[in-house]
């Protein structure tokens, strides 16, 4: 059985110690543990109260994932909880760390809650595609009101200490949370009063009857801020149980109805996929796990432009001092201010506090000279994309950085060994390719060298973490892992606009599959321009997806930056207004070409965009620019908008069947012709047999030089 719980005894309090290191999961060893020591405790006539704590840093983060989708053994988690709350001594919960899912469902099942100042609660379970299914529905309204439960489960947040105490969620905070819950339980215990049980506090649900406004603001919070997903109506459905019925019991029975829904929903599976794939993507198979991480005390960053500023910003944010150089003063300033506003958009929207700002915004310095930054541990250059203008700032950095710090560079498609040819240091020269807004978005692609070491790669894995970044390692090749699927995507789309379908269409069917944004808007909003421009430098003629979009911007429509593109835009708005005047230019391409435009489903515009995305995304991991097909969906999901709920690119050929989505590839190749379609031998010999994406072989020399033509990736952009 896996963790255990410490009974201790002082004053005659039982102190319940949970200990299953290092975060205290509710495994078997755990639920046994607790059932048994209360029962101890209930039946030893000298303890007057029982205490129930953590051992370490958490008090009791969840239930152990490890054990979804297999067999529960032992002690159940609603044995557990039935015991707690219908203990006939006084229990008290003193949260000493992180309570999160069965871990605040756990003290919520308890008489009194004392937490620790640092602590924070929270009931995270819709993350996973599940629900809080061990009472927390029906328990946290009865303390913070539907309003507040709701908002809190739906978002999955963690809630600080004191704002748990202003909620009602807990009734004290403390310096020395066992020691005051010891005394606390023992005054208790003395006292005449009853010992108050959250499921007999009743007044809220009362009070919210009737009152449809709480239940329709939940359902819209849900329909933004989770679309597509089925755990938050389903959390809904129990807050709505917990206010109309009069049992509690009922009110439970409902909940776990609608949490073993969750349970057998095919989104819980792929979103654990994605959880656990977040953790194995921070591992590189190769690089031992004993590898040492270099400490990394100041970062310095190169270009306080959009990823310049953001990139610092993830720095500060996790107490990093970080300095920014530029080229030019004004650039600087422009740089820093982006960052001062940003952060007073924070303090504005009640996320920081004035103090919190001053103190972040001061780990920002900035200056011309590179001087400034020799004593930084890692430098991020992030100029204008340029190979010859990084060439130059590389052989500055390393001459004048001290010659044991990381040089890594933000390039989006650049060839990191020849950014790293030109130093002395080639071994501690990375790709750390984060994503705009860098620092609101989560994924950071870490870009492997044919010569980067295992110090190098491991030092910025953590550093990746250290900045709550998902962090996956690309091999050095062109697009990366992410770029080069989103190459074959949008061409995809472009090609459907060429064959038919129109923008607006196309956009509508992949929202609709689940994509943050649809194709077109995404290009409109990176600008047309940018790919049109690199186009007529090569001096090549623009390839077939590529010439409705270069005869835009002909016409000076380049997108959101200047107000048309393939949709119009009215000024100060992002949002896109059909632009019929195109449709005479589409029609134009489309027949210049050898095109008749012709009807196409939306079954069609996701199967053939989907379908790029998945066959590509096998060939990345044949080839091993990816290590592992949970990487590729890490990287899609977090960079590029799929929905979660469908567990990414590889999940969701998984759950399509492997020899579905090769007879469709066929059926598509044979349609277009298109080389996109022609299905990866690694798909192939899945299928053959009956295999996942997760089962591909793992490629055996990832240092291997893969070529880096700067072909049409960038270009294409
Ligand atoms: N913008 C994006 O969405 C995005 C996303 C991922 C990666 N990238 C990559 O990040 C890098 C930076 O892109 P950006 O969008 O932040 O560019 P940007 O144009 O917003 O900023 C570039 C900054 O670099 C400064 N700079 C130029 N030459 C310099 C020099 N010699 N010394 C010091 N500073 C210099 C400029 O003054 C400017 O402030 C590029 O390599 C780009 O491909 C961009």
């Amino acid at each position: 059985m896996k963790g255990t719980v410490l009974y201790d005894v002082k004053d005659n309090v039982a102190v319940l110690t949970v200990d299953n290191p290092p975060v205290n999961p509710l495994s078997d060893g755990v639920r046994t543990g607790l059932y048994e020591c209360v029962t101890k405790a209930e039946e030893d006539d000298s303890i007057k109260g029982i205490v129930v704590t953590g051992n370490g840093r958490a008090f009791i983060a969840g239930a152990d994932i490890s054990e979804f989708g297999g067999n529960v053994e032992g002690i159940s988690l609603n044995e557990v909880f039935n015991k707690l709350e219908h203990c006939s001594k006084p229990v008290v919960a003193a949260i000493n760390g992180i309570a999160l899912g069965g871990g605040l469902e756990t003290a919520l099942c308890c008489n009194y809650r004392i937490a620790a100042n640092t602590a924070f609660v929270g009931l995270p379970e819709v993350n996973l595609g599940l629900l809080p299914g061990g009472g927390g529905t029906q328990r946290l309204p009865r303390l913070a009101g539907p309003s507040e439960a709701l908002k809190m489960m739906l978002t999955g947040g963690h809630i600080p200490a004191k704002k748990a105490l202003d909620m009602g969620i807990v009734d004290s905070i403390s310096e020395n949370v066992v020691e005051d819950s010891i005394k606390f339980a023992i005054e208790k215990a003395e006292s005449s009063e009853q010992h108050p049980k959250v499921r007999d506090l009743n007044e809220k649900m009362i009070e919210a009857r009737g009152n449809d406004k709480i239940l329709l603001e939940a359902q819209a919070m849900a329909a933004k801020g989770r679309k597509g997903q089925f755990a938050p109506g389903q959390i809904i459905k129990c807050v709505e149980a917990a206010i109309n019925l009069d049992d509690f019991d009922d009110g439970l029975k409902k909940e776990g109805e609608l949490f073993l829904e969750c349970l057998l929903h095919p989104q819980r599976e792929a979103m654990i996929h994605i959880f656990f794939g977040e953790r194995a993507a921070s591992k590189i198979s190769d690089v031992p796990k004993d590898t040492p991480v270099k400490e990394i005390k100041k970062a310095g960053i190169i270009g306080s432009g959009t990823m310049g500023g953001g990139i610092a910003m993830c720095f500060a944010n996790a107490g990093i001092p970080v300095h920014i150089i530029d080229q030019d003063e004004e650039n600087l300033k422009r740089g820093v201010s982006v960052i001062e506003k940003n952060y007073d958009f924070m303090v504005g929207k009640g996320r920081l506090t004035s103090e919190q700002k001053d103190a972040v915004f001061g780990l920002v310095t900035s200056s011309l000279e590179y001087e400034d930054i020799s004593d930084c541990d890692i430098v991020i250059e992030a100029v204008y994309e340029n190979l010859e203008l990084k060439h130059e700032i590389f052989k500055t950095l390393d001459s004048v950085v001290k010659p044991e710090a990381i040089l890594a560079s933000n390039t989006s498609g650049l060839d990191i060994d020849s950014i790293a040819s030109v130093t002395k240091r080639p071994e501690l020269v990375v790709g750390t390719h984060f994503f705009s807004p860098a620092n609101i978005m989560r994924l950071l692609e870490v870009v492997r060298g044919e010569v980067t070491s295992d110090e190098t790669l491991a030092t910025v894995m953590a550093v990746g973490k250290k900045l709550k970044k998902a962090a996956v390692v690309s091999l050095n090749a062109p697009g990366f892992i992410g770029n080069r699927m989103l190459f074959g995507y949008t061409a995809q789309a472009n090609m459907l606009l060429l064959e038919g379908a129109l923008p607006h269409q196309i956009d509508q069917a992949l929202e609709s599959f689940g994509l943050n944004m649809g194709p077109f808007r995404m290009m409109d909003l990176v600008g047309l321009d940018l790919g049109w421009r690199a186009r007529k430098l090569s001096g090549k003629e623009s390839p077939l997806h590529a010439k409705i979009g270069d005869e835009l911007c002909e016409q000076n429509r380049y997108g959101q930056k200047n107000g048309a593109g393939y949709y119009n835009y009215t000024e100060g708005s992002r949002a896109p207004n059909a632009a019929p005047e195109n449709e005479e230019l589409y029609e134009r391409i489309s027949q210049e070409n050898g095109f008749t435009r012709r009807e196409i489903s939306d079954e069609e515009i996701v199967d053939r965009c989907i379908l790029a995305l998945i066959n590509e995304g096998a060939n990345i991991l044949s080839e091993g620019v990816a290590q592992r097909a949970v990487d590729i969906d890490v990287v899609y999901i977090n960079g590029y908008g799929f929905p979660i709920w469908r567990g990414g690119p590889m999940h969701h050929a998984n759950a399509m069947g492997l020899d579905v989505v090769v007879e469709k590839l066929n059926k598509y190749e044979e349609l277009t012709g298109n080389d996109v379609y022609k299905p990866s031998e690694l798909l192939v010999s899945l299928a053959e047999n009956n295999l996942k994406m997760g089962d591909a072989p793992a490629k055996e020399d990832r240092k291997e030089k893969l070529g880096f033509e700067m072909s049409s990736v960038a270009n294409n952009f």
